[in-house]
């Protein structure tokens, strides 16, 4: 069984669709919930589903180590960024090469950088008056939504839109299709 571990910041909705996803697999499974943030929504899925949450500090991740002990106490294999807005530092990126993913809401490199996670993301596809946004799977690198792109899918962007509305486009984008590119992901790396 290879083990997942979901990093998540906010309300989890990505997180737990991945753990239902995964909870019939034949090969894999998330077995850890890795979040940020005390009384985030997603610690409630997580207890919800019976998968085993934590709560980190930044101290966890970029100072004492912790983070990288639990990670590797769980026998995690692969990370899937779910919502979760800080940096991967260097010794969980060595720890785990090739082997995070993160999905952000809008088709990369545009839109994407420090700063740009959540609202204001629509909000600028809107101010831009593109016609599409979508959703980018990618490899998780030093930097700010910058590893290499594994897949995008489009949507258009409505006259009318409003960044709520816009964003709902976009969550079901990711509903649909991040279980499934993370699942063919893993098979690849087995392969
Ligand atoms: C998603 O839009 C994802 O693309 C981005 O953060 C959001 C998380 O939403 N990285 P949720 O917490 O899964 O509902």
């Amino acid at each position: 069984m290879k083990h997942i571990a979901v990093f998540a910041s906010g309300t989890g909705t990505n997180a737990e669709n991945l753990i239902r996803h995964f909870r019939k697999h034949p090969h894999c499974r998330v077995n850890l919930v890795l979040c940020n943030k005390p009384g985030a929504g997603v610690l409630d899925r997580a207890a919800r589903l019976g998968v085993k949450s934590m709560v980190f500090t930044r101290q966890d991740l970029y100072e004492t180590g912790r983070v990288l002990n639990l990670l590797k106490e769980h026998r995690v294999d692969f990370i899937v960024l779910a919502g979760f807005l800080w940096l991967i530092p260097q010794p969980v990126l060595e720890a785990f090469p090739g082997r995070i993913i993160n999905i952000h809401p809008a088709l990369l490199p545009a839109y994407g950088g420090k700063g740009m996670y959540g609202r204001r993301v629509h909000e600028a596809v809107i101010n831009n008056r593109d016609k599409k946004s979508g959703v980018t799977v990618h490899l998780v690198n030093e930097e700010y939504d910058a590893g290499n792109i594994l897949f995008q899918e489009e949507c258009d962007v409505l006259p009318g839109d409003t960044p709520d509305t816009l964003a709902e486009r976009v969550h079901q984008l990711e509903y649909e299709y991040y279980p499934r590119v993370v699942e063919d992901w893993i098979s690849q790396q087995e392969a």
